[in-house]
C-alpha cells in the first residue's frame, strides 16, 4: 500500500523543532503528543459515519457520528508511549497494548522483552505507533506479533522514517496503511536515521 507522507505544515514545522538539539525533553514530549494529534487526523479519515437524530437548541436534525469501529493502539516501548496520549486525546474509547522491543546495539535486529495485548484484539482495528521507522526490524516484528493474535487491520504511525526501513515495512505487510510525518535521507552506519532526531526514547525520557 502507498505509503501517507504527511505534508500539513503544522507537521513540518512542529518535527523541525523535534529535530533541533536544543530541544529538552518536556518540549519534545509536548511536540511528539501535538505531532501524534495532527497524524490521527489523517489517519483516522477513513472512520466510517452513521446517522442518528439530535435536538439541537433549534431544530430536531440526523447529524453523523463516528460509527463505534473499535480501535485499539500498540505503542512499541519505550519511544511509542509518547505517541499514546496523542491518539487517545482524540479517540478516547481507543484500548492500548504495549508491545517492548529494543534493537541489539551489535546486530540492530529487534529484541522483545514484553507484550502485554487487549484480550479482544482481534476483533479490533489496530494503530502501532513508534516514533521511529528505521531498518523496519521493530515494526515488522510488532506488526507480526500483532496479526499473529487474528488482528485483520492494522495501521502503522512514525514520525520520521528512513527510505530502508519504509521499503522493509512495504515488503513485509504490504496490506499495512503508513503514515509517516517526514520521510529522511537514510540510515548511517549505526542504523541511526539522518538527519533524524536523534534517539526518541532517550530524548523523550531524558535518559541521555
Ligand atoms: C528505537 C525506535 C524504534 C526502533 C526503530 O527504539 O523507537 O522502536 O528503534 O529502529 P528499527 O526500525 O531499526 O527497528 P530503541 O530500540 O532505541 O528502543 P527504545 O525505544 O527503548 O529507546
Ligand atoms: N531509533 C531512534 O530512536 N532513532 C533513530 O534514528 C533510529 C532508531
Amino acid at each position: 500500500m502507498t505509503p501517507f507522507i504527511m505534508d500539513h505544515p503544522l507537521i513540518q514545522h512542529k518535527i523541525t523543532l523535534l529535530r533541533d538539539k536544543n530541544t529538552g525533553s518536556k518540549e519534545f514530549r509536548e511536540l511528539i503528543s501535538e505531532v501524534t494529534m495532527l497524524m490521527c487526523y489523517e489517519a483516522t479519515r477513513d472512520l466510517p459515519l452513521k446517522q442518528v437524530e439530535i435536538e439541537t437548541p433549534m431544530a430536531v436534525t440526523k447529524a453523523n457520528v463516528i460509527s463505534g469501529r473499535k480501535l485499539a493502539i500498540v505503542p512499541i516501548l519505550r519511544a511509542g508511549i509518547g505517541m499514546v496520549d496523542g491518539i487517545l486525546n482524540l479517540l478516547p474509547a481507543a484500548k492500548v497494548g504495549h508491545i517492548g522491543l529494543y534493537r541489539d546495539h551489535d546486530t540492530h535486529e529487534p529484541v522483545e522483552y514484553y507484550c502485554k495485548l487487549p484480550s479482544d484484539i482481534a476483533e479490533r482495528e489496530v494503530i502501532v505507533l513508534d516514533p521511529m521507522l528505521a531498518t523496519g526490524g521493530s515494526a515488522i516484528d510488532a506488526i507480526t506479533k500483532i496479526k499473529d493474535r487474528g488482528v485483520k487491520q492494522v495501521k502503522f504511525m512514525c514520525i520520521i522514517a528512513a527510505p530502508e526501513g519504509l521499503e522493509a515495512l512495504i515488503e513485509a505487510h504490504p496490506d499495512v496503511q503508513v503514515y509517516c510525518g517526514a520521510l529522511d535521507g537514510h540510515l548511517n552506519e549505526d542504523k541511526y536515521i539522518i538527519p533524524g532526531l536523534g534517539d526518541a526514547g532517550d530524548r523523550i525520557f531524558g535518559t541521555k
